[in-house]
Formats: structure tokens, sequence, C-alpha cells
């Protein structure tokens, strides 16, 4: 009798490879619930995303809009690998993310970076500019001169390094929020996700920090992932925008399409909440 040869299965991805785009950062299928009530008593949430599919191709702007509560913090959480989903796998280029590995966790958050909302809240106000842009360098064990590394990152986002030696509450918030741009910038990641980063500023300060966003990501064909409400700040970055509504992708397009031509209703109610600008 001839033996039975047992062949094992193909090894298989959630995503298909041919999904994957080399080098793009992908969310598949993701849906996330936050556990509500006591450990004793846990009900379950609405869902704060349901089967939502992302690719962030590399050089590539995506916007990400929608109204209060429509799931794009979440959303950016989960791509940072900040909040674990319910459902649904994070890969970047042909890796998948999970946790479990601190060292491929690592090297992720080398790669794929972060820029908060309010850099006067987020960052240690005792600690001085040079320490704080320092410490994603420390953490994430990169290599190299890091007092260089961080002169540098400094010079890029337009702050000079005599503002170093300062306390992030001595500084504008124009000023905080390169400071905390300069700190996304230091690893020289290949994404930059940004959870609406101008909010606090005043108009022109605003469109300086846009200007300096745009700037930084057709150098280095960063893939940026910005989050707001306004489609015209979107419209100044983006290219390509995706519309949340009740956690899920309602519409997208270019920007400039969704703000002349909003298919979903919830688009609409963006575009029509904008402020007319002046002629
Ligand atoms: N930590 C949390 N625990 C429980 N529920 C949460 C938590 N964070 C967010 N949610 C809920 O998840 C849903 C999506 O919230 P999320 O913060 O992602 O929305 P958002 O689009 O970023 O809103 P905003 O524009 O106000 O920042 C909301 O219903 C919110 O109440
Ligand atoms: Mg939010």
């Amino acid at each position: 009798m001839v033996p039975l040869t047992v062949v094992p299965p193909p090894r298989t991805r959630s995503a298909p490879p041919s999904l994957i785009l080399p080098g793009s950062l992908r969310a598949t299928g993701i849906s996330h619930s936050y556990p509500v009530g006591t450990r004793r008593r846990r009900r379950s949430a609405n869902p704060a995303l349901t089967g939502v599919t992302v690719t962030v191709a590399a050089g590539e702007t995506v916007g990400l809009v929608g109204r209060s509560g429509s799931g794009k913090s979440t959303l950016l959480r989960v791509l940072l690998a900040l909040e674990r989903p319910t459902a649904g796998t994070i890969h970047l280029g042909g890796d998948r993310i999970q946790p479990g590995s601190a060292r491929a966790l690592r090297s992720f958050r080398r790669r794929v970076q972060y820029v908060p909302q309010d850099p006067a809240a987020s960052l240690d106000p005792r600690m001085s500019v040079d320490r704080l842009v320092r410490e994603p360098l420390v953490c994430l064990d990169v290599a190299g001169n890091h007092r260089n590394l961080v002169r540098t990152a400094l010079d890029d986002v337009g702050l000079p390094a005599s503002l170093g030696a300062h306390r992030v509450r001595e500084l504008s918030g124009g000023q905080a929020q390169r400071v905390a741009i300069a700190r996304a910038l230091v690893t020289a990641p290949q994404f930059l996700l940004a959870d609406e980063p101008v909010s606090g500023l005043d108009p022109p300060r605003r469109n300086r920090v846009l200007d300096l966003l745009a700037e930084l990501a057709r150098e280095r064909r960063l893939g940026l992932v910005f989050v707001s409400h306004d489609l015209h700040a979107v419209a100044r970055l983006c290219n390509r925008s995706i519309v949340l509504h009740s956690g899920q992708i309602v519409e997208t397009g270019t920007t400039l399409d969704l703000l002349h031509r909003p298919g979903h209703h919830a688009t609409r109610a963006l575009v029509e909440a904008l402020p007319v600008l002046p002629a």
C-alpha cells in the first residue's frame, strides 16, 4: 500500500497578498466596541467601528473626516496599534501587526508615528523640548547620534536649536505643535497619523502648520493620515478623503469631489458646516 503523505495546508494571511501594497499601512475589516460598565457587569456598547477597511500607500495623504463621535480617533488609535480592535487586522507592508512581540512593536512605532491634537496636554510640561524630542529615540532604541537627530528634527519643523532648553509651557501653541511634529519625525517614520493637529490654533498658525505637514509629506514621501472636521483644512493637505459616519465608511473620493459633490448626507452636513471663505 502506498503510504499517505499529509501535506500541510498553505499558510494564509487574513488579507490576500494581492491586497497588500508594498510599504502600505492597511487596516482590514476593523470593528471595535469599547467595553462599558463595571468589570462585573460588562455591557456591549454601540460599536465605535464596524467593518472598516483602509489602505494608505507610501507617500499618500489621506483625510479622515466625520462628525464628532463617528470613530475617527478610534480608527487612528487602531492604525497606531494603540487600541486592539475587537475584529480585523493591521498590516504594515507584508507584516501583520499584533500584540506580543515588543521588538516588532518598537519597529512598527519607529515607522508609524503620531501627532496629537493638543500638544500642551499630551507633552510633559516639566520636560525640556530637547528631552521631549529625544524621548522616542530612547524608548524605541533608535541608533545614531541622538543630539544631532534632535537638532535636525527641530530644524526640520522650523524651530531654532536654542528653543531646546525651554519647557513646552513657555512656547506658543504653534511652537508646541511643531515640537510634537519634531517628536514624531525624529525616528524617520514612513507614516504620520495626525488627530486634529491644528484645531487649537488660530487660522494663520493653522495654515502654517498645515503647509509644514504638506511639505514634509511631499519631501519625505510620508504617508499621512489627517483627522479633521474641517474639509477646507483637509483639502489643503490631502488628495483623498474617507468619510466616517457612526463607525462606518460611508464615502471616499478625492477631497475636492467630496467638497463640491458630496454624495452622502454625512458628507453634505460637513460641507454645510464649513464657514464661507472670502472670495
Ligand atoms: N475610551 C472610550 N471608552 C468608551 N467609549 C469610547 C471611548 N473612546 C471613544 N468612545 C466612543 O466611541 C465612539 C467613537 O469615538 P471617537 O473618539 O473615535 O470619535 P471621533 O470621531 O474621534 O470624535 P471627535 O470628533 O469628537 O473627536 C463614540 O461613541 C465615543 O463615545
Ligand atoms: Mg476624535
